[in-house]
């Protein structure tokens, strides 16, 4: 397994490229199973999960051609030649489940492998299978996978009321209400740009929704949906990362494509602990005010609320703000295991059930430390860009699913930053 070295160093300066989000692009890559006609998406990510979802797309008979290096996927479900979703690929990524909506609205039945809890929680798909339920699905979880079978006609338009808010559950619900016969409407529903990007893609294919972006979102069900060209929105979660570097290591970034609407709640976070954060046609451009990073609070939440996905590289910058911050964790049970690494640097951390209380200190020390999850790995590199000495970085696997090209990103900025294969 591959490890990252970062050595502290001094302030960053230049231009980092946002990719497309993968949260996006995850969601969009099996709304091809919607059409016969190809679907093609422009400004993907170039990232392990999407060769993941590829492998499981392929397993089911769609075919992905990745075109332009990987930046353009061009998609065809003319025939499906499986229904199976496989445990071996679906436990891999958890975003596997989000063929079982499309594959239920295509070809009335489906076999998903539920995928299983991961590092930051047991992430149950309760509420996928609730939402269709509400469209005439009979559902039979059994020797570990969900057997779903649309009723004679096909899904039906249902009501949904979602009793909590849930990215998926909102995302796989639409995907199968835009093939039910009559009107779906979705209550409680997720509002991340991702969903919105994801409804665009689904009306260039002859969808009918509106209420994209609220907590209501109502499809009329169509006979059929044809092809399309999509890009890919930004990804938020990347690029709010990369606004932190800055912040962390002093300098002026300019994040290529970063759009202030995306991630507003995480801006008003960073200005008031001092950042400054300027935005024109070319992106967001992050710097540190004059005085310290001072200490904040931060509560995650559902969007348009401050990201969950952004909490652990927010953490890092608070590590040495002046002051003490709580972090307080309201979407997963345990998404803290990057708080006992960056002790490892020097933190001052204490972490009690779904709060963090962040006790700044002055300068933190680099040390051997360890990914455990996708967020917690980005975190760690970021600690380490104005640590003392060097940060080793281990299991980068966990990075690669969300983060492409890290290492020459932050670089290109000015980082000590390095990729070392493992020895042997
Ligand atoms: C999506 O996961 C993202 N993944 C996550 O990003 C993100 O953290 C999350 O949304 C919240 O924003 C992708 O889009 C591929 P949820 P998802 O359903 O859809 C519980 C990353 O780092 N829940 O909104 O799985 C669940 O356990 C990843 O890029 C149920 O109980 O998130 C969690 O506690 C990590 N039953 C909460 O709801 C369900 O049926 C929110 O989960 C579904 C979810």
């Amino acid at each position: 397994m591959d490890s990252i070295i970062v050595t502290g160093g001094g302030p960053l300066s230049g231009t980092i490229p946002i990719a497309g989000a993968k949260n996006a692009c995850l969601t969009l890559m099996p709304a091809t199973l919607l059409s016969d006609e190809p679907l093609t998406l422009t400004n993907a990510p170039r990232l392990s999960d999407i060769r993941t979802m590829t492998q499981l797309l392929e397993s089911l008979g769609a075919e992905v051609a990745r075109l332009s290096d990987g930046l353009v996927l061009s998609m065809s479900s003319h025939i499906l030649n499986g229904e199976r979703a496989d445990y071996d690929i679906v436990r891999k990524m958890r975003a596997s489940i989000l063929v079982l909506g499309p594959l239920l609205a295509r070809q009335g039945h489906a076999v998903v492998s539920l995928p299983g809890g991961c590092a930051i929680g047991a992430r149950p798909v309760d509420l996928h299978l609730k939402a269709f339920e509400a469209m005439g699905a009979e559902l039979d979880l059994r020797d570990g996978y969900v057997h779903a079978k649309a009723p004679a006609g096909g899904l039906r338009g249902g009501i949904v009321d979602f009793p909590f808010v849930s990215v998926g559950a909102t995302e796989n619900a639409l995907m199968a209400a835009t093939l039910a016969r009559g009107t779906t409407v979705l209550k409680n529903a997720a509002q991340e740009p991702e969903i919105v990007d994801l409804a665009h893609c689904l009306q260039a294919m002859g969808a009918q929704i509106s209420g994209e972006g609220t907590d209501t979102i109502e499809i009329q069900g169509v006979d059929r949906l044809h092809g399309a060209t999509h890009r890919v929105v930004t990804d938020r979660i990347e690029l709010g990362t990369y606004m932190l570097a800055p912040l962390i290591a002093g300098g002026e970034v300019t994040c290529i494509g970063g759009k202030r609407s995306l991630l507003e709640a995480f801006c008003v976070r960073i200005e008031e602990a001092g950042a400054i954060v300027t935005e024109s046609a070319e992106g967001l451009t992050v710097r540190r005010g004059n005085g310290p990073i001072k200490a904040v609070n931060v509560e995650t939440e559902p969007f348009p609320g401050f990201p969950t996905d952004l909490q652990a590289q927010m953490m890092a910058l608070l590590c040495t703000a002046e002051g003490t911050s709580v972090l307080e964790e309201k979407i997963f049970e345990n998404r803290f295991m990057h708080a006992p690494e960056l002790t490892r640097m020097g933190a001052n951390i204490e972490v009690q059930g779904g709060h963090a209380k962040v006790m700044g200190v002055s300068k933190l020390r680099g040390a051997p430390v360890m990914a455990t999850d996708l967020r917690a790995s980005v975190s760690l590199i970021l600690a380490g860009l104005a640590a003392e000495g060097e940060t080793t970085v281990g299991r980068v696997y966990h990075l690669d699913r969300g983060y492409e090209h890290v290492v020459a990103k932050l670089s290109g900025v000015g980082a000590n930053i390095r990729r070392v294969k493992e020895d042997g």
